[in-house]
């Protein structure tokens, strides 16, 4: 299969291109390096990207960021950090990819724990992360040729330490269980599934 990763040199990005790459043909993408470049906040770089690879049996979506920080003096700028980047910018990944992708191909995007469990300082992407799994099921009644969506959503990983003092009593999951969880929406034939590792 070809299949774009976008976010491949992220923390989970890097370990779900290491599994996919003996078996199949991955092109990575980020903002500032891959084999291709794409800032999924602007709609017409994704287009371009799109353009840029052709058609294509898979893209998974490991990227986009959020704001974590104090509810009480959140703003609506930084409320609308999480909204443009990893909402929107994952939704439309799917939007536009939906032109370029090959019948029986999928999507498969990254929400994450704080949808159902939220920590201090959440709310931005606790709203990002529910969206996202209900927009996956929602766009999974409707693609057509076959095309599957399904969304992972992951605890906080055993690879980013540093985000361990802000989810306390979460117990950390292992890379292993989450690159299964890709594998899982990849190859097998789930659909409009929020895929939970946690
Ligand atoms: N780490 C965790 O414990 C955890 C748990 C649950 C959910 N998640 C979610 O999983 C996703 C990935 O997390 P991570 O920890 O792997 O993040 P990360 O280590 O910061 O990696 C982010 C990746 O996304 C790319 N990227 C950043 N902004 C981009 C943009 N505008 N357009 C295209 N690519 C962009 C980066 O590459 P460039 O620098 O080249 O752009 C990088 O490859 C995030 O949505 C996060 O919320 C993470």
């Amino acid at each position: 299969m070809k299949i774009i990763i976008i976010g491949a040199t992220g923390t989970l990005g890097k370990k779900i291109s290491a599994a996919m790459e003996k078996d199949h043909e991955v092109i990575k993408a980020g903002s500032k390096s891959g084999d291709v470049l794409v800032d999924i906040t602007s709609a017409p770089s994704i287009e371009k990207m799109y353009k840029q690879v052709g058609a294509f049996d898979a893209l998974i979506s490991a990227a986009g960021g959020g704001y974590f920080g104090p509810f009480d003096t959140m703003t609506e700028k930084e409320f609308r950090i999480g909204i443009e980047s990893k909402l929107m910018g994952q939704v439309n990944l799917v939007l536009i990819g939906k032109n370029f992708i090959n019948p029986k191909g999928s999507f498969t995007l990254t929400s994450g724990v704080l949808a159902d469990d939220p920590v201090r300082g959440s709310s931005n992407l606790a709203a990002v992360n529910g969206a996202l799994n209900a927009f996956v099921h929602a766009a999974s009644l409707e693609l057509q040729n076959n095309v599957r969506i399904n969304v992972v959503s992951p605890g906080v990983v055993e690879d980013s330490p540093d985000h361990f003092p802000f989810f306390p009593g979460h117990v950390p999951v292992t890379m292993d269980r989450v690159v299964n969880a890709y594998l899982k929406s990849l190859l097998g034939i789930v659909n409009g599934q929020v895929i939970k590792v946690y």
